[in-house]
């Protein structure tokens, strides 16, 4: 393992970006300009969108934070489209709105539109806070964006791509069950080939016995969340991913924690937040995973230029 700070000109240039594409119309995107790259992704989590109105009445620190919701996707949306190069997907890990509406569904779509027409696909997951079925009926009107159901009455799917396939699952409201186990299982063992990274909105929550076998990669800013309120049937997951050797990673979001631990060889990484830190020293921001043969490098985009998390880049080997 080793972490790459960005040199302070890329860092300029991302921050830069931002600014100076604020406003898809106006101009040209980097992304629209450039090549696609087929090894490129960016991982979104916990967005939480919904209007201001929608928390009248809350207490001031839930109101002030309703305000950064919609701007702060929207920014990582434009650093999405201000990449060098265009990735080949985008990925959001569940809470993609607060309370399941449509009015919301519709302001989350909106507010990614820029993505979408930069030609960048984006894949959803839900996440306790989202409404499956108002977040598949909503994605299905929205060209270039997809919710999509390969098993039982889940969202659920598998996202090839050349240097490995993405396993997209749906924990909603917070267990996987039996029956989707056991198709990542199926789906796993069809897709053997090749590196496997799997995607679930709730963080992992271990037995004991397993939690001792984890190795931290990164640190979180602040102390580190309790891991209750994550998958229940955590042990069962487990199981599948952990005797799978072609599985080389697990993103999971919900604690609104950058954080990376490794189990057996599998990396387990906690995505930040879009929308709001639970606790203050956690940045807000985004990933982006480049695949290499024989691993892949994760790039912190930290919407404060100052946080400590700001521009790290890590690599994760696969061996
Ligand atoms: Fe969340
Ligand atoms: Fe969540």
């Amino acid at each position: 393992m080793s972490i790459h700070l960005i040199p302070s000109s890329r860092r300029r240039f991302l921050a830069g970006g931002v600014v100076a594409l604020s406003g898809f119309a106006a101009r040209r995107s980097v992304a629209q300009e450039s090549a696609s790259d087929p090894h490129l992704w960016a991982l979104l989590a916990d967005p939480h969108v919904a209007p201001e109105s929608a928390f009248r009445g809350k207490e001031r620190r839930i109101v002030e934070r309703a305000k950064r919701l919609v701007p702060n996707l929207e920014a990582a949306c434009r650093g999405v489209v201000a990449l060098k190069s265009r990735p080949a997907g985008v990925l959001v890990n569940g809470d993609c709105v607060e309370f399941g509406t449509a009015e919301e569904y519709d302001l989350f779509l909106k507010s990614i539109s820029g993505i979408v027409r930069a030609g960048v696909p984006v894949r959803l997951t839900p996440g306790n806070h989202d409404d499956r079925s108002r977040l598949l009926e909503r994605a299905s009107r929205a060209p270039g964006v997809e919710a999509r159901s390969e098993a039982a009455d889940r969202i659920v799917s598998v996202v090839p791509s050349a240097r490995a396939n993405w396993f997209l699952l749906d924990s909603q409201p917070g267990t996987l069950e039996r029956s989707q186990i056991d198709w990542l299982a199926k789906a796993l063992d069809a897709h053997a080939d090749r590196p496997a990274l799997v995607m679930v909105h709730h963080n992992i929550n271990p037995s004991l016995e397993v939690g001792k076998r984890a190795k931290t990669i990164l640190r979180s800013a602040a102390p580190y969340h309790q891991l209750s309120g994550g998958l229940t049937d955590t042990d069962e997951f487990l199981k599948v991913v952990l005797g799978r050797r072609h599985v080389k990673a697990v993103f999971t979001a919900h604690k609104h924690q950058l954080r990376i631990h490794r189990i057996d060889g599998v990396y387990f990484v906690f995505q930040p937040a879009v929308g709001f830190p639970f606790a203050e020293p956690d940045a807000t921001g985004w990933l982006t995973l480049r695949l290499l043969e024989g691993g892949a490098a994760l790039e912190m985009h930290a919407f404060d230029s100052r946080h400590a998390h700001a521009g790290v880049r890590l690599d994760l080997p696969w061996s």
